[in-house]
This record gives C-alpha cells, sequence and structure tokens, in this order.
C-alpha cells in the first residue's frame, strides 16, 4: 500500500504491481501489471495508461492483490483475466483448455485461404456437396472459430460446413461457449472423439493442432504452462505421438483433392517428414514458417489427385 495519507492511484497501483511481479521473475512485468490492473478495476489497458490520476477504491485495490497474487505464483495472465485475443477475437479461456498462441494463427489463414481458393475455382451449392473442414483437437475452439468467422466475413459460410473435436469433454464445453459467444455455435458441429469420429466423411481441409511437447520437456516448460491441461501438451516421448496416429488415418479422412494443415513444435520438421514418408508415401509437404522464422504448419496434400 502507498504510505498512510497518501491515496492509492491507478498509477501508483500499476508502479507496485510492476515492481512486485518484476521481482517474482516475470519478464513481462510491466504488461502483465497494465492487462491484470485493467481487469481489475473493469477498464482496458488504453484507460490504465491515459489516467494515471484516478483514485483506486478498496475493492479495485483488493481485487488487483488476488490478481497478482495469482500471477506472482505463476499463473499465466490470460486465465487470470478468462480471455485471450486470437486473430483478432476475444476469446473466453480457463483450466480447462489450453490457452491460444499467436502462432496457431497460420492454420487459421493458410486454412482460410486454401478454402477461398477452393471454393472460387468450384462453388458449391447442395447440402450435400458443401466444402468440409475438420479442427481436431480444437481446444478452446479458437481455430475453428476464427476460421469459419473469416469464412463468414468473405461470405463462404453458407458453402462450408464445419466439424470441431477433442477428447477433452472439458475443452468441448468451452468451445460451444467461445462459438455461441462469436454468434458460430450454429456453424460448427461439436464432437468428443479421439481423433475424428470413425464414420466421418472425408474432409476437404483439415487443421489439427494437436498435443506436440516431448514429454520429457513437459517439466522444463515455463511455470504458466503447469496451469495449462498436460493433455493439451504432452506429444509422447518425440512429440510427435499423437500426430502420428493423425497421419495413419489421414488417407481416409480427406478427399482426394483435401489438405492437412498440423501445426508442429520448433524442430520437428525433420520428424515429421520422416513419419510423412514412412506413413504417407507419395504424399506432398510443404512447411510454412511462423513469424519467427520456425517451421510452424505443415501442409500435406495427398499425391495421386494432382
Ligand atoms: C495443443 S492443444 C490445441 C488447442 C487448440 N486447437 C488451439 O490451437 O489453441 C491440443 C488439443 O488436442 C486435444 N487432444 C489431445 N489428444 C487428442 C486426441 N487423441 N483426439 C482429439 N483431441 C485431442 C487436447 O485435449 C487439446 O485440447
Amino acid at each position: 500500500m502507498p504510505p498512510e495519507g497518501v491515496p492509492e492511484t491507478v498509477g501508483s497501483a500499476l508502479q507496485r504491481a510492476m515492481l512486485r511481479l518484476r521481482a517474482g521473475g516475470s519478464e513481462t512485468a510491466r504488461l502483465d501489471a497494465e492487462l491484470l490492473l485493467a481487469h481489475a478495476i473493469g477498464a482496458d489497458r488504453t484507460a490504465v495508461l491515459a489516467h494515471p490520476e484516478v483514485p483506486l477504491s478498496p475493492s479495485m485495490a483488493e481485487r488487483l492483490e488476488a490478481c497478482v497474487a495469482r500471477r506472482e505464483r505463476g499463473e499465466p495472465v490470460a486465465y487470470i483475466r478468462g480471455i485471450k485475443e486470437f486473430h483478432g477475437l476475444a476469446f473466453t479461456v480457463d483450466h480447462r483448455a489450453l490457452i491460444p498462441r499467436p502462432e496457431s494463427e497460420l492454420l487459421v489463414e493458410i486454412g482460410a485461404s486454401r478454402t477461398a481458393v477452393a471454393l472460387a475455382s468450384a462453388p458449391r451449392r447442395t447440402d450435400a456437396d458443401r466444402f468440409r473442414i475438420v479442427d481436431v483437437g480444437t481446444g478452446s475452439g479458437a481455430v475453428a472459430v476464427a476460421l469459419a468467422a473469416v469464412l463468414r466475413r468473405r461470405g463462404f459460410l453458407p458453402a462450408v460446413r464445419i466439424l470441431a473435436t477433442d477428447v477433452s469433454a472439458d475443452a468441448l464445453a468451452l468451445a460451444v461457449e467461445n462459438a455461441v459467444a462469436h454468434g458460430l455455435g450454429e456453424a460448427i458441429r461439436f464432437e468428443r472423439t479421439d481423433l475424428l469420429p470413425p464414420d466421418e466423411p472425408p474432409a476437404d481441409l483439415l487443421v489439427a493442432n494437436l498435443p506436440y511437447v516431448p514429454s520429457e520437456d513437459l517439466p522444463r516448460l515455463p511455470v504458466a504452462a503447469s496451469f495449462e491441461p498436460a493433455l493439451a501438451l504432452d506429444g509422447g516421448p518425440d512429440g510427435l505421438s499423437v500426430v502420428r496416429r493423425l497421419l495413419a488415418i489421414l488417407p481416409r479422412a480427406l478427399r482426394p483433392a483435401g489438405v492437412a494443415l498440423l501445426e508442429i513444435g520448433a524442430g520437428e520438421a525433420g520428424a515429421l517428414q520422416d513419419a510423412v514418408d514412412g506413413a504417407l508415401p507419395g504424399w506432398r509437404l510443404e512447411f510454412h514458417d511462423d513469424l519467427a522464422g520456425i517451421p510452424r504448419v505443415a501442409e500435406l496434400m495427398p499425391g495421386a489427385a494432382r
């Protein structure tokens, strides 16, 4: 608290929260403090920066204290605020699912572009002939919802069918909440299943950000990751166990002219290439780099169709 008789203001509270978080080891202490203070006072970050002179009520100070204490214990800011921006949209996030990462926006961008090209060259009209999109391991629903939102903006939504799957009932419940919040509850079908429902017709576009952290690396992740579900992170001994299981079913999961976009971890491109060479001979494989120049999304296409 400030010295007795000195009223707490937004500016002084921000400074103290930032110093505490920095002392606690946060590398983004200033940003964390701004976001948590904005959350505690029910304003946005720009208001915190623009009005440092505004007095802080005791209840706001109490809320800020609770937020800072959670952050000091390592909890991610996104879980404390209950919100994360992804591809320009606000998603509800909590312990039920992974916090969507900026690099996964690449799945949305490439996926939207492949859908637009396919539909522009061969528009589909009948219900049975709609362009089928599947998001495997949807988590918070971020990729499926953001993709659906882009397709809605571009007028393609009536021509597509979107399925989002996850093995986690908790994650799916959150994904449904996010789809409904963005007015896409009717546009996306959610199903709890291991990878894909066995009787699902083949898709035109499959996107998947499945767990890809090698099991032995999990304890070395930043402490914030320990608040996220292990099921969302643990990719088995070399990180690609779940991805390999998906590769094995891709021939039945994709239409002959379909495309699969798989997110992978840093340094996993070589192992993925080997896995594809073994499981899907003749398929085409291309890597797309994220903003840090790391091969992040593998694009797979059945070779014979092209
Ligand atoms: C890395 S998270 C990605 C979540 C979300 N797609 C995103 O990008 O933020 C992986 C998700 O895959 C789910 N998952 C793990 N194994 C799965 C499986 N065999 N079948 C379907 N989903 C699975 C997890 O529950 C988790 O929600």
